[in-house]
């Protein structure tokens, strides 16, 4: 069979990454690796994580074996609608579907509203899988410019012309910069959507491991502050990944209920609903108080392991890069000159048992080569010194 001819046009639009390969090696144990954006997995609470699992089973018995609502468990949504319903955002379960993983609620939005002949616009760089799930669906993406203070919202006016469907934007430490929009920025931003009638996909994984600095608005806010509570135009994406653990798969999608409705009919075609076990056992750990006590601890030693990480690159790579200093989440990104190539060196960093993942791939246009992004959530305090050394030597 030549599958080949066989595929739909969309299935040759996906791309596999270049380095997914290459990166393969970060398995071995010698690898101190900055390349993935893993949790660490030492922190996992495997104990609570059993006594919550061991809870739902003994209360709900087959309840949460059995299939369930494509939307999510009732009482999951509900918790999601009053954890949400806070600085002037006003919504209830019906503005709320669960999702497996956050990952699946951005492709489901791609899926529901973009055609071949439509635009979407997107931070340059950014997420990476977020342009895997798009990038079958979409006509065109348009790249934003960003900076230290994340999207260059004064850029988009003239983007906007060109009547894009939907923005993506990941507005607090972003993947990969680790940058986190201005509250001026956030403003501005929400202006434009209901000026010029556009949508936007707020994807905020990242949003509750902040180590400096106070919180600032989600658009979810700003927006339903200026329409009476009602998310109109924004479309928020949240998940435990980061903050419980990714390997529940459990995340939601807020937005207005028609729009739940068609996201819902696209989910139960792909997946029917989210694991009915891993929706309980993270309502359960909700409900015990967890995640006030989990966040905390995630902070603290993410906060130290960033601290270690921009110290090692002081020492390592002063007056030789730039790099940004995140209030918060998993990444920083590093600036060579321009005449690096940060994918060439890649296997050369491989060779000397340390991994990161080049900056080009999470630019559009060509852009970041000189770039390379790194995960300090991941390695052991000990480890990173050392595999910052050992960048050191190969760049
Ligand atoms: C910006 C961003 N959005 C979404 C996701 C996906 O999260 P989940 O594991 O909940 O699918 C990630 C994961 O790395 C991410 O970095």
């Amino acid at each position: 069979m030549n599958w080949d001819q066989l595929y739909a046009k969309r299935t040759h639009r996906m791309r596999r990454s270049a380095i997914r390969e290459l990166l393969k090696v970060t398995r071995r144990p010698e690898v101190i690796s900055f390349a993935g954006g893993l949790p660490a997995a030492e922190l996992f609470p495997i104990p609570q994580v059993k006594a919550a699992v061991d809870a739902v089973l003994q209360r709900l018995g087959g309840k949460c074996l059995q299939y369930g609502e494509t939307e999510g468990v009732p009482e999951l949504r509900e918790w999601v609608a009053s954890h949400f319903s806070r600085n002037g955002v006003q919504i209830t379960a019906d503005n709320v579907l669960i999702t497996t993983g956050a990952q699946q609620g951005l492709d489901l939005v791609g899926r529901v509203f973009l055609d071949e002949s439509d635009r979407a616009v997107v931070e340059n760089p950014t997420y990476l899988a977020l342009l895997s799930a798009w990038r079958p669906y979409v006509g065109e993406f348009l790249a934003v410019p960003s900076d230290e203070h994340g999207m260059q919202v004064d850029a988009l006016p003239k983007l906007l012309e060109k009547r894009p469907k939907l923005i993506y934007i990941t507005p607090n430490f972003q993947n990969p910069q680790g940058t986190t929009l201005t509250r001026e920025r956030r403003e501005t931003l929400v202006g434009l959507l209901q000026e010029h009638g556009v949508a936007l996909l707020e994807d905020n994984p990242y949003g509750e491991l902040r180590y400096d600095g106070e919180a600032l608005p989600h658009l979810l806010e700003i927006e339903a502050g200026k329409s009476g509570g009602i998310p109109n135009h924004v479309m928020y994406s949240g998940t435990f990944s980061k903050v419980l653990m990714p390997g529940l798969r459990v995340g939601w999608v807020i937005a207005a209920p028609e729009v739940i409705d068609k996201l819902g009919m696209a989910k139960q075609a792909a997946d029917l609903h989210t694991s009915t076990i891993c929706q309980y056992a993270a309502l359960e750990l909700l409900r015990r108080g967890f995640l006030e006590e989990f966040v905390p601890v995630l902070c603290k030693s993410y906060g130290e392991r960033r601290d270690l990480m921009l110290s090692a690159l002081e020492k390592h790579f002063g007056g030789k890069a730039k790099w940004n200093r995140p209030d918060g989440g998993m990444f920083l990104l590093v600036s060579f000159p321009a005449e690096y190539d940060t994918m060439k060196m890649l296997p050369r960093a491989l060779e000397q048992n340390v991994a990161y993942v080049p900056g080009e791939e999470f630019h559009m246009n060509g852009e970041g080569k000189n770039t390379l992004r790194l995960n300090f959530s991941n390695a052991r305090p000990e480890q990173i010194e050392e595999g910052i050394e050992r960048l050191a030597a190969v760049l």
